[in-house]
Parts: structure tokens; C-alpha cells; sequence
């Protein structure tokens, strides 16, 4: 792990810092994590297809509206563009990530500075057909209720998929969190695999589940 990677793990979840942290990084985050084998964006794109697949969508890919919570870099809007999913929205809180975001030509708009859990966001609700969030359930960043206003980026009956690793679900509600919002009816499972591919030396799990507003 580099010494990046290790101090966003130390982040209080305290906005003004993650930003600030985030658009200090931005510079040298894909060197960083891709030199550590970052398998995530691409299982956060083949949990999406699980998702489409169980929905019965159909194959029609570039129709589905992504919005992609916490873009960073765009790594893994590259992982869905790659995949065939090109109606792509990427948003973050760092203005520095999110115009590292915007160069790489895979997302249709990219907006920096807002952060998803604050009405900042308003204009974003239920304005997806599928909504991913990938890296953004790590310690220090956001808590595991953010899951109601990243599911509420998502149209009734949409998507929501996102990643966790092992450390977050120990640090926090996580299992408390999905257990309720499942049994209230707001998130309703379609997909969770374990264990998965993360960055070289950790393993995570992906989540996606329909959203009922
Ligand atoms: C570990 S990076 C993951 C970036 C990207 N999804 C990836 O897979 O490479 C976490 C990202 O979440 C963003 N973030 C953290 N808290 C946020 C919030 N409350 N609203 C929006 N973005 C947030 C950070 O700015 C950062 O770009």
C-alpha cells in the first residue's frame, strides 16, 4: 500500500479534509493505485451487468443513464465506458479528481465540488437508471447511512451498486445499515459477492441492489 493509499484509510470523514485530501492526490492517485493491481473498477462494472441481468434490462448498454458517485480519476467510468456503458455522469467532491475525471473522455459530464451527501446534490436525485459508487464506502470517508442519499441519485426501481473491503464493515454499522434499509423495503438485493478482486493485496465485496423510493 503506498503512503496515499494508507492515509486515506486515516480520514475522519470530516468533508473539508477529504477534499482537500483528494485534490492533493489527484496528481498521483492512478499511478498509486494502478501500480497496486486495482481490480475494482472493473468488478464494480461486471456487478452492474449481474444487476442489468437479473433486472431483465436488456442488452441495450449505451441506454442505461450511470450516475458514477465519487468518479475520483474516472477509473471506474473507464471500467464501464470499456464495458459498453457510455451514457456516463461522473461527480466528486474534488474538483481536482473530477477534472482528471473530465480528460479521459469517457463521461458525457463530470461535475466537481459536490458533495453526494448534502443538498449540493439535489439536482442529481432520481436522475440515473443506475447508480455506482465505488471506493467511496472506505473508512474516514462516508458512513454507511450515505447509502440512502447515493441510492437517492437513482430513479425508483434503479440500481445501486457499490463496493466495500473487510476494514469498513468492521469499523462501522455497515451490515446494520443494509439489514435495515433492506427490510424497509428501500434497497432490495440483487447482487452480493465476496472476496472479490480489489487492489492487489485486499479483497472486497460489491453490492447492487433496486432501489425503492
Ligand atoms: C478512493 S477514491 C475512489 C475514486 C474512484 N471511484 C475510483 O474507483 O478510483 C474516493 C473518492 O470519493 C470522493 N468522495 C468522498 N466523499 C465524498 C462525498 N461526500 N461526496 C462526493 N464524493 C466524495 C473523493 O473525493 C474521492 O475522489
Amino acid at each position: 500500500m503506498t503512503e496515499s493509499m494508507h492515509d486515506a484509510m486515516s480520514l475522519d470523514g470530516d468533508v473539508d479534509r477529504l477534499r482537500r485530501f483528494y485534490d492533493d492526490w489527484a496528481d498521483g492517485y492512478d499511478a498509486d493505485v494502478g501500480s497496486h493491481g486495482y481490480g475494482m473498477p472493473d468488478m464494480v462494472a461486471s456487478t452492474l451487468a449481474d444487476a442489468v441481468d437479473v433486472l431483465g434490462w436488456g442488452g441495450d448498454r449505451t441506454a442505461i443513464a450511470i450516475v458514477d458517485a465519487g468518479c475520483g480519476t474516472g477509473l471506474v467510468g473507464e471500467a464501464l465506458h470499456s464495458a459498453g456503458w457510455t451514457n456516463l455522469r461522473g461527480v466528486d467532491l474534488s474538483e481536482e479528481m473530477a477534472e482528471k475525471a473530465a480528460a479521459r473522455g469517457v463521461y458525457r459530464a463530470v461535475e466537481g465540488g459536490v458533495d453526494l451527501t448534502s443538498s449540493a446534490a439535489d439536482h442529481l436525485r432520481g436522475s440515473a437508471d443506475a447508480v455506482t459508487v465505488g471506493g467511496v464506502f472506505t473508512v474516514g470517508h462516508v458512513p454507511p447511512t450515505a447509502l440512502v442519499s447515493m441510492a437517492s441519485l437513482a430513479r425508483s426501481g434503479g440500481i445501486l451498486t457499490v463496493s466495500t473491503r473487510d476494514a469498513y464493515h468492521r469499523e462501522t454499522d455497515w451490515h446494520g445499515v443494509v439489514a435495515e434499509l433492506e427490510s424497509s423495503g428501500q434497497l432490495q438485493r440483487l447482487v452480493h459477492t465476496a472476496n472479490e478482486p480489489y487492489t492487489m493485496d485486499s479483497t472486497g465485496d460489491y453490492w447492487a441492489w433496486q432501489v425503492n423510493h
